[in-house]
């Protein structure tokens, strides 16, 4: 891949938010190009054999409920080989069992690809007794079942991936209908990771656009409304602690986001759609220098956020309606407003912006949503000695 060198970064403790990247080509070559021998140079290549290098390393998480099998087969398709997917599912079991026929068709696709894979049910026993043989009570409802929710479905896979050793977790949508797409994001994930001088770094993706029909027209939009009104209120609230007005952060909402897998483990987690924005509260809170860190080591080392705009348009299942996307702004600010490190001056502009959406009425606060603590709290040997790998897939663990 070849692209732009951020130059511009906003810090905040041991944070460093890095502008957004542009990408220049999206395979920049075999082998490193001495043309960018010179240090003059505004963009950077990252020569394939680099990007394979974190691929070996990356497992790509796909939470997936009651998706059309066809888009599912799409993603796994867009997947560079060397990666592992992972696909977390919380699709129904009856009247159809849905994911049954999942198991079917991604085991089908794996064996004639010969591709490395795992798939789990969230709300099986099998992943309830990793948490809870680990010792990570928290995610686990009335039941002893992992919650409901793509934030916990996520959860459960950074957990599979760590157990078999990958050193980076991506995530990717299973409702995406380009798999040239998802290939993208991909190596945009190692592209990224390969950046970062610290151990502990995440690449997010900015969507180019999303197009959409209007008038009889395609129409590339690039803003969506929920990812506008978070963005304001994050960059609002950055501002707050730097003193300089900024647009430095456009990815509040994405899914399609990447970690290394020390950064996955020392984070915490809001629960279902809330997860992706709770990401930055959870770093500006943990490494931001406002309260003291649980991770010295963290603060010594400095944790690098990147953020990267993908060239192709992005395109996944839009019949989720309104409701969706008032829920969606709802759990970005209601994350954000709940932060221990909120600024008063943020709170207030939140609460004014939820009573203007009509979302919150006069006096009433935000929800307050579910938080999952680190999971490097988890006993992982303990949880590892509850799995049969041969009940998930064809990925066994060396
Ligand atoms: P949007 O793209 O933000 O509008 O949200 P989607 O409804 O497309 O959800 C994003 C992804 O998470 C999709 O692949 C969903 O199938 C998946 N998903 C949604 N809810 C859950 C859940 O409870 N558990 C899991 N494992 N995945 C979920
Ligand atoms: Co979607």
């Amino acid at each position: 891949m070849r692209l732009e060198i951020p130059t511009n970064a906003e810090r905040f403790g041991a944070n460093t938010f890095y502008q957004v990247q542009k990408i220049y080509e999206l395979e920049g070559g075999y082998g490193i190009d001495t043309e960018f021998d010179s240090p003059f140079h505004v963009i950077q290549q990252i020569p394939y054999d680099r990007l394979h290098e974190i691929e070996k390393d990356l497992a790509i998480i796909i939470p997936v409920k009651n998706e059309r099998l066809r888009l599912l087969e799409g993603v796994l398709c867009g997947i560079p080989h060397a990666c592992l997917p992972i696909v977390l599912s919380n699709s129904q079991n009856e009247p159809t069992d849905r994911f049954r026929m999942e198991c079917s068709m991604v085991d089908t696709f794996c064996r004639h690809a010969k591709k490395k894979y795992l798939i789990a049910h969230q709300r099986s026993p099998e992943v309830a007794r990793l948490f809870s043989d680990g010792g990570y009570l928290h995610l686990l409802d009335e039941d002893g079942l992992v919650r409901h929710g793509k934030a916990e479905g996520m959860l459960a896979g950074i957990a599979l991936a760590n157990l078999v050793g990958k050193k980076y977790v991506g995530f990717i949508d299973a409702d995406n209908y380009f798999p040239g797409a998802v290939f993208e994001y991909v190596r945009i994930f190692s592209a990224g990771l390969s950046q970062s001088k610290s151990p502990y770094s995440m690449v997010r993706i900015q969507w180019h656009s999303k197009p959409k029909i209007v008038d009889a027209e395609l129409f590339f939009a690039k803003w969506g409304r929920v990812t506008r009104i978070t963005n304001q209120y994050l960059n609002l609230f950055l501002s707050q602690y730097t003193g300089y007005e900024t647009e430095i952060l456009r990815t509040g909402n994405a899914g399609e986001h990447a970690l290394s897998m020390p950064l996955a483990l020392a984070l915490d987690y809001s629960t279902g759609f809330s997860v992706e924005t709770h990401q930055f509260v959870s770093l500006m809170e943990k490494f931001g220098g406002v309260l003291p860190s649980p991770f010295p080591e963290i603060m010594k080392t400095g944790v690098e956020i990147f953020q990267i705009e993908s060239r192709n348009p992005h395109l996944h299942e839009a019949t989720k309606g309104q409701d969706h996307i008032r829920e969606m702004i709802e759990y970005s600010l209601s994350v954000l407003w709940h932060s221990r490190i909120c600024p008063a001056l943020v709170q207030k502009d939140i609460a004014r912006e939820l009573r203007r959406l009509k979302i919150v009425r006069k006096n009433e606060s935000p929800l307050q949503l579910r938080r999952y603590p680190e999971l490097s709290t988890l006993n992982f040997s303990a949880a590892a000695a509850a799995l049969d790998w041969s009940r998930h897939g064809n990925y066994t663990p060396a």
